[in-house]
């Protein structure tokens, strides 16, 4: 019998280029992160059509990169797993048509998967207790949803946001302040100095799903705010504008995912996504999680935000379930979450 399971991992769906080995779904032999952050700095947000190409540029070489770093040849890989959805298209079909030219010229099997699934699996390369069942919130540049993780493949949706991604308010109110992309790390950094009772912004109820979230409003409140300043000359305190909306969001994401977890009666509940790196969300979400008897797990942030490394857990799990996908796998830009494809 064969021991160990190793996995080539591919993630391109959005501004990483990354390729990783896992052994065994939750050990990481290599994780190679190309980052063009730099790149699309100058434009304020991520360019699709700049992303697509240096994802070409790039992507051999993170591959050789994570094979070497692991002391691996490809022939010993079990599987190439690679993210065909959610994300940019042209993005997406940069690693998809890697991973299907390796999987090819290899012989080895392919195996899709989910990039927010992906996001969800970081959670298991540093916790080996967690296993499934638990609740998962997730959040990140475009996505904000409240998961039961039923299985390593079952998804239940119980919560999602109507407007703006909790990353996407945090990028946007960055902007506003002249803080520059990506906004998240650096409204995280200067709320630090500042103080979160400064300014009341708006926590959005939402009717029809208490599980809901609602960015939009907030994020209009603080561009108010600002203008208002502006107009009547009053001089802005950036810190404490940071420090109270970032509040306003933390304040939202703790309350619904713990609301959740007691109604449902789950004692276990994991971050997930670019913005579980917030310093303040993971500290306020431990305190709450504390006194109601929740045990909290969240990622190191080089595995919150986008890397291949969750992309080889996931397509671990997938592997083992019996996924498997043909030479005719498409990057499927709009895919849900549990959808089979
Ligand atoms: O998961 P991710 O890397 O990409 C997507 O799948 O969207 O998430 C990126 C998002 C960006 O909006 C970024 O501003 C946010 O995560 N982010 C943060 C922090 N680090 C990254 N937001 C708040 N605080 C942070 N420390
Ligand atoms: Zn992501």
């Amino acid at each position: 019998m064969k021991e160990d399971t190793y996995i080539l991992a591919i993630e391109s769906s959005c501004d990483e280029t990354a390729a990783a080995v896992i052994k065994n779904g939750r050990e990481v032999c290599s994780n190679i992160i190309f980052s063009q952050i730099e790149l699309h700095k100058l434009y304020g947000g991520v360019v699709p059509e700049i992303a697509s190409r240096k994802h070409i540029e790039k992507i051999n070489q993170v591959i050789k990169e994570a094979l070497v770093g692991a002391s691996l040849r490809l022939e010993e890989v079990d599987a190439v797993a690679v993210t065909y959805g959610p994300g940019l298209v042209g993005a997406l079909l940069v690693g998809v048509a890697e991973a299907k030219a390796i999987a090819y010229a290899a012989g080895k099997p392919l195996v899709g998967v989910h990039h927010i699934e992906g996001h969800i699996a970081a959670n298991y390369i540093e916790h080996e207790d967690l296993e499934p069942p638990f609740l998962c919130l997730v959040v990140s540049g475009g996505h904000t949803h409240l998961v039961k993780v039923l299985d390593y493949d079952k998804f239940e949706i119980v919560g999602r946001t109507r407007d703006d991604a909790a990353g996407e308010a945090f990028d946007k109110v960055a902007r506003a302040l002249g803080l520059g992309y990506p906004g998240g790390p650096k409204v995280d950094a200067l709320a630090k100095e500042g103080n979160k009772e400064a300014i009341v912004f708006p926590r959005a109820k939402v009717e029809g799903n208490e599980y809901d979230f609602s960015f939009s409003g907030l994020k209009s409140a603080v561009l108010n705010y600002l203008n208002k300043c502006e107009m009547q000359r009053i001089e802005v305190n950036r810190a404490d504008v940071a420090a109270s909306f970032q509040y306003a969001v933390i304040d939202v994401l703790t309350t619904h995912a713990i609301h959740a977890a007691k109604q449902m009666g789950i004692t276990k509940l994991a971050l997930a996504g670019g913005v579980a790196s917030n310093s303040s969300l993971r500290e306020n979400l431990q305190k709450a999680c504390k006194g109601e008897g929740v045990h909290l797990y969240y990622p190191s942030p080089i595995y919150c935000t986008d890397n291949a490394a969750m992309i080889g857990a996931a397509g671990f799990y997938a592997y083992q379930s019996g996924v498997r996908h043909g030479l005719d796998l498409n990057a499927v830009p709009n895919l849900k979450i549990g959808q089979k494809i």
